[in-house]
């Protein structure tokens, strides 16, 4: 059985289909999909596209049709709490759809007819993700004082996700109010966690913070995808294999 290891942007894949071993492709429901050895594991490597519904569609056809034993996504997202700046790290504990109101029939953001509003991501294999990721932070990454950046950190916890790019400070400061826990928002993770959850497959959700989800442009986004996320997905997904994630 093979481990899927998932991305929205081709940026934040590409790093790591240069490392794939003996690769083959496999084209299905408008995907590609990469499959071969990483790190002495077998995989399959695939863009989900932007959105909850790609990445729905996405884990089902991975579990369904490929059988995955499990799913690690990884890519970018916008700092909601406080302390967490361009550069750091988070790796969800739990995720929530932030834009999923069926009020009144259902409470605020409770997936209906489940009784629950946060999916937990595998704690064994987040634990193993944590320390990778804890290992490449300590190591030095000149790109990162390219964009004014010193030290990065790491952060585990909930992680919120909607379709929408979240660009205004308005925005942010009321997803911040009504959701106080939540450390990044993104576009993918707790689709994809609900899916995971329907079908009993542990996930694992790692995001590289590339913006602070308000108006302020604080870095270039193509480039620091390009060459920081793009970096530190790559190692930090290649270490965490390393380490026996599976
Ligand atoms: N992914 C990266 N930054 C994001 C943001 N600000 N909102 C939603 N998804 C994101």
């Amino acid at each position: 059985m093979t481990l899927a290891v998932v991305a929205a942007l081709h940026d934040e894949l590409r790093s790591l289909l240069a490392h794939l071993e003996s690769p083959r492709v496999e084209m299905r429901g408008g995907r590609t999909l990469h499959l071969g050895r990483l790190a002495g594991q077998d995989v399959v490597l695939v863009l989900s596209g932007i959105g909850k519904v790609a990445a729905a569609a996405t884990a089902a056809l991975l579990i369904d049709r490929y059988g995955v034993r499990s799913i690690l996504f990884t890519g970018v997202a916008g700092g909601l709490a406080p302390d967490v700046g361009v550069g750091d790290v988070v790796v969800a504990d739990a995720l929530l759809q932030h834009d999923l109101d069926a009020s009144p029939l259902f409470p605020r953001w409770e997936v209906p007819l489940t009784g629950r509003s946060r999916f937990a991501t595998d704690p064994p294999r987040s634990a193993v993700l944590q320390s990778a990721v804890d290992e490449v932070l300590a190591a030095s990454h000149p790109a990162l004082a390219s964009f004014g950046l010193k030290a990065t950190r790491a952060h585990r916890g909930l992680i919120v996700s909607g379709d929408r790019f979240v660009s205004s400070a308005a925005e942010s400061a009321a997803l911040r109010e009504a959701l106080p826990d939540a450390l990044a928002v993104e576009m993918e993770g707790a689709a994809m966690a609900q899916v995971c959850s329907d079908f009993g497959c542990p996930l694992t959700v790692l995001r590289t913070i590339s913006d602070r989800a308000d108006d302020a442009a604080h870095v270039d986004f193509p480039r620091f995808l390009r060459e920081v996320a793009a970096e530190f997905s790559r190692d930090i997904v290649l270490t965490a294999l390393a380490k026996g994630l599976g």
